[in-house]
């Protein structure tokens, strides 16, 4: 190819912001111009020009809603592309295409360019590879736009809870339509309104890279909330919400079946521990040849996923890791706070390798979860290998961790609604990580420690994936099972069984410290209640008095107390045994979402392994 490097330039809009609006008063999402100029300028022009005219018949005499165009000619080509959101009749297609086009104009000096709307997106470039790589080419600036609204929702908490599920069921739907595109509703009952969302992939691009694309918009947009309005723009997809209606009802599109059998092709990672190793390995060796095939197609900037380091630049970001640089120490070794030149603060976690083939499966295991995109997961920035050292790069979380703010110096700290956030939070994370990602993964030790908080208190779940690279007997809370006693399941902690349920039990425990302030081991002292967290919640359960658990240092009304307690009753059927009557993850979410109380589900004593000597106590 000619031009090797395609350089795209801002030029009227910073990314995230932009107030130009139409004659429409439709807002101008995104729009960058080529900044190469080509051997013959004025004749690459009159291609465009003639391409845009092809485009433009195609959509008004063919009623298209996306069109491809290219006038092909030796060293001034034009491949250009019009995509209307599918909601628009062919008339405002048109009108929305015309506008672009007439902006698109001030690009006259450059190889390319292109424009989106909320209505529409016209790209134009010198070579065709975008058609189905909307990335490909592109240069290092791929920073997506997002734009909001002005107005907030008048019940905050209820709208950021409502449609973030929304967003994460279009996140999860879109790429699975047949055109990439999803338009959908959903009423906030106690607002009195109803949600509008689409999204849209580039037509022709490859599934993976629109659920790529779909994740970032997830990722993104929740910055928007509680703002009523919110748009995201990226070069393969876009998405919208807005309170005010932007289609027709009758346009929307059912994305039920869509959502339904998350779970069917799953594999179970961390049953390789346990057994099933062929079956593991057969499903890690497909899952990498697809990897290999897939990065093999990208350029050389990948647009997701991790990233590998210089071990020489993390020994100079973390003073050659030194002490006053570490931030934590875990199971899994030291963590260290890293300062690179640009103010870019990081966290890595250096650890040390004590098995032959370690390392390779470490390296499948970073694959794996650099892979995994959520908001209350600890995102994986990179990776480094050094000798028997390994080291993650982490996103750093200056809050540090929730056990701090719960029983440590930060006690009383946060407040209901805080903490609240914060169980909602790792509900979700764990949702994901069970459920959204073609891999079950196990996370096998949830515990405060493990969850850390963002600037503004969301929580971020650390360590996931990594269970089985958990050296042996490290402390003496710790054993041969990948897990922490006091949160740990009893049929995982006895007997190894290992399912989801072993997440589901340690959320509950974890739900339990984060109302009560206390630790789920520790014991009244210098009382005779000598009773674990649980056991003592279980017991004011019995007498209807489990209002007593939450922390004195949480002031709270009437109505936020019978909430609470509801939760405490999720909290102790996430604790149930045997495993198969506590609650999937999702159903935690939904259950927490929509103020779910027990129904007729009955509770009983739950078990509880005992940190000293591993006695299991049924009371
Ligand atoms: C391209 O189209 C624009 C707008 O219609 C026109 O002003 C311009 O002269 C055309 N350029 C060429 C080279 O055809
Ligand atoms: C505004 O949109 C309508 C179609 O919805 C179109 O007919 C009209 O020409 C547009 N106005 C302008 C100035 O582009
Ligand atoms: C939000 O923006 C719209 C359009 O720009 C304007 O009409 C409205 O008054 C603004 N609302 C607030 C609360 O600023
Ligand atoms: C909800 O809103 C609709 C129209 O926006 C209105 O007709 C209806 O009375 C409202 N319902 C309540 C309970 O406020
Ligand atoms: C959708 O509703 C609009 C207005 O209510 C109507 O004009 C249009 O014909 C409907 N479209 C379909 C496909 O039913």
């Amino acid at each position: 190819m000619a031009i090797l490097v395609v350089l795209l330039v801002l030029l009227f809009t910073k990314p995230g912001f932009s107030q130009k609006t139409d004659s429409n008063n439709t807002n101008v999402i995104a729009m960058r111009c080529g900044r190469n100029t080509l051997v013959n300028q004025q004749n690459f022009i009159k291609n465009r020009n003639s391409t845009f005219r092809d485009l433009r018949t195609q959509l008004l005499d063919q009623r298209l809603l996306y069109a491809r165009a290219q006038a092909i000619s030796s060293g001034d080509s034009v491949f250009a592309a019009v995509q209307c959101r599918n909601y628009l009749s062919t008339d405002q297609c048109v009108a929305c295409f015309d506008e672009s086009v007439s902006e698109l104009l001030i690009c006259n000096s450059g190889n390319g360019g292109f424009i989106s709307f909320d209505n529409c997106y016209v790209r134009y470039e010198d070579y065709a590879g975008f058609y189905n790589d909307p990335y490909v080419m592109a240069d290092a600036d791929q920073t997506p736009t997002l734009t909001c609204g002005n107005e907030s929702a008048s019940q905050p908490t209820v709208f950021n809870q409502v449609i973030d599920a929304f967003l994460s069921d279009i996140t999860k739907a879109t790429p699975k339509t047949s055109n990439f595109y999803v338009a959908s509703t959903r009423q906030i009952t106690s607002e009195n309104k109803t949600v509008y969302m689409i999204a849209q992939c580039v037509e022709g691009m490859a599934q993976d890279s629109c659920q790529t694309c779909m994740n970032s918009a997830y990722d993104t947009l929740n910055d928007c909330f509680p703002n009523t309005q919110g748009r995201f723009f990226h070069l393969a997809c876009f998405a919208r919400y807005s309170d005010t209606p932007f289609f027709n009802v009758n346009q929307t599109i059912d994305i039920t079946n869509l959502l339904k059998g998350h779970s069917s092709s799953v594999a179970v990672i961390a049953a390789a521990v346990a057994g099933g190793t062929v079956l593991f390995l057969l499903v890690l060796l497909s899952w990498l040849l697809y990897r290999s095939w897939k990065k093999s197609k990208k350029t050389e900037q990948e647009f997701e996923g991790a990233v590998h380091y210089n071990y020489k630049d993390l020994q100079l970001a973390t003073d050659d890791f030194s002490e006053e640089n570490i931030i934590g120490k875990g199971g899994f070794g030291e963590v260290f706070k890293a300062v690179f030149d640009d103010n870019n603060v990081v966290a890595v976690k250096k650890l040390l390798l004590t098995h032959n083939g370690a390392k390779e499966e470490f390296e499948n295991e970073v694959m794996l979860i650099s892979n995994i995109h959520h908001r209350n997961l600890l995102r994986l920035l990179g990776w480094s290998v050094e000798g028997s050292y390994l080291l993650l790069v982490l996103e750093y979380m200056p809050n540090g961790s929730l056990d701090k703010f719960l029983w440590g110096t930060k006690r009383g700290t946060l407040n209901w609604d805080q903490r609240y956030e914060i169980i909602f939070g790792i509900a979700r994370g764990l949702a994901h990580l069970h459920n959204e990602f073609h891999i079950k993964i196990i996370h096998r030790d949830i515990k405060s420690a493990n969850i850390l908080l963002s600037d503004d208190f969301k929580p971020k779940i650390a360590d996931f994936g990594l269970a089985r690279f958990q050296p042996e007997d490290q402390s003496q809370v710790r054993t041969k099972f990948a897990g922490t006693l006091g949160y740990t399941a009893p049929e995982y902690a006895l007997r190894g069984v290992l399912s989801e349920k072993v997440d589901t039990y340690s959320f509950g425990i974890v739900t339990l410290e984060i109302i009560s302030g206390k630790r789920s081991t520790e014991v009244k002292s210098g009382s005779q209640d000598t009773d674990y967290l649980i056991e003592h919640t279980w017991k004011l359960y019995e007498k209807k008095t489990h209002v007593k658990v939450i922390d004195d240092t949480l002031n709270l009304n009437q109505y936020e107390q019978e909430h609470v307690m509801k939760i405490i009753e999720i909290a102790l059927l996430c604790t149930q045994s045997p495993a198969s009557s506590r609650p999937t993850m999702s159903e935690v979410v939904l259950m927490l979402q929509e103020g779910q109380s027990l129904g007729k589900r009955k509770l009983t004593r739950p078990t509880f392994v005992n940190n000293q000597d591993r006695r299991i106590h049924i009371g």
